[in-house]
């Protein structure tokens, strides 16, 4: 038997009763008017103290209950955009300890990119009767129908990685974003490519050349580490020059590929290869290596992410430098913001992102976190 969302409000209620309870022993019958307010009309001791006994029933009563319908204390549903993807893949696992680790009961559905299966099983989700909800939205178009959902249904409810508007979020305050503010990786990787000895300007010609290999430009990690990326290295004075810019998804092939094309259609003019995530930028790699051209020498190559892949290759000189997207920091404040909803915080307008830092990996930093 599950317990329904009121029934665990009473659940809490009379266990912050027995709890406060404990907390002012000092002063029984001050303690007791705090647990059981009718305790003011009736203020002799043994009164008071009977009632505190029977909350404390109830609230024993209710824990087993509580106990026996969800283990752990609730039942968790969890949203992931694809299980395809090589950094959500980390993500998904770090979240998926933790919830367990703290005795949830947790369900991860694979979203398969495609909004109208996540849609279904929001829905199922919701459907039996699941506590809280953590959703990687397939589509941020669709966050309005999502956040129109779950507030319909009342549940708790922190999305993660793909973030919707602060206006978007407004709409219901018992919603969260907990993620990381793209614009600091886009800025980190064009620092990174600042810190190199030219500047990124290899071939001296006074502008730096570059590939732009983008995620699904509907996500906003794609737009701005796009514009944040470029952005560092002309805020810095540099001049630049844009030879391609594809989308590749997030997808190690489609980044092999854009890549393998490019080197072939633009060879030696470029410099640099920005990647907005490792996985593309791995596969960039392989072409790179394919093409004869040797990372550091002549050319950059950057991703974001710090997969494992990654950062061996940056320990080895094969890749210029990546960003630590904090899987474990992002899972951890997930949880976090999701226990404080469950304790019945809620959230106005504007304070609905939480934010996670981003770190510049070099080669200097690069074991720290392997
Ligand atoms: C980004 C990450 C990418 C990809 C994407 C999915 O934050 O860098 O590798 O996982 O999220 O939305």
């Amino acid at each position: 038997m599950r317990l329904t969302r009121k029934a665990t409000a009473m659940v809490l209620a009379s266990m912050m009763a027995v709890s406060l309870t404990a907390c002012g022993s000092s002063d029984s019958s001050a303690t007791a008017t705090t647990a059981a307010p009718a305790a003011t009309e009736a203020p002799k001791a043994t009164e008071a103290a009977k009632e505190t006994e029977a909350a404390k029933d109830a609230a024993t009563e209710a824990a087993k209950e509580a106990e026996a319908a969800a283990p752990g204390g609730g039942n968790i549903g969890v949203c992931i955009y694809k299980f395809d993807d090589a950094f959500m893949t980390t993500y998904r696992n770090a979240l998926q300890e933790i919830l367990e680790g703290k005795g949830y009961t947790v369900t991860v559905m694979d979203g398969k990119n495609d909004q109208a299966e996540q849609n279904n099983q929001i829905n199922n989700f919701i459907a039996q009767g699941v506590d809280a909800l953590i959703i990687n939205p397939v589509m941020t178009s669709a966050a309005d129908q999502i956040i129109a959902t779950v507030k319909d249904a009342d549940i708790p409810t922190v999305l993660i990685n793909r973030e919707p508007t602060a206006e978007q979020m407004s709409a219901y305050d018992k919603l969260v974003y907990v993620g990381c503010d793209a614009r600091q990786s886009g800025t980190m990787q064009g620092e990174l490519i600042l810190d190199t000895e030219n500047k990124g300007d290899i071939n001296g010609d006074g502008k730096v050349s570059y590939i732009m290999i983008q995620g699904d430009p509907e996500n906003v990690d794609a737009q701005y580490r796009t514009e944040f990326s470029v952005k560092a290295l002309t805020d810095a004075g540099m001049e630049v020059e844009e030879l391609d810019l594809q989308r590749g998804d997030w997808d190690r092939n489609k980044g092999q590929e854009i890549a393998q094309n490019d080197l072939a259609k633009f060879g030696d003019e470029i410099e640099v290869i920005f990647c907005n995530n490792d996985d593309m930028a791995i596969g960039a790699l392989q072409a790179i290596q394919a093409a004869g051209r040797t990372v550091n020498e002549d050319i950059y190559l950057v991703g974001v992410d710090a997969l494992d892949a990654a950062l061996n290759e940056v320990v080895n000189g094969n890749m210029t430098g990546t960003v630590l997207n904090d899987a474990n920091g992002q899972a951890a404040g997930a949880v976090e913001a999701m226990e404080a909803l469950l304790g019945g915080k809620t959230y106005g307008a504007g304070e609905q992102s939480i934010y996670v830092d981003y770190v510049k990996v070099t080669p200097e930093n690069a074991a720290d976190f392997q």
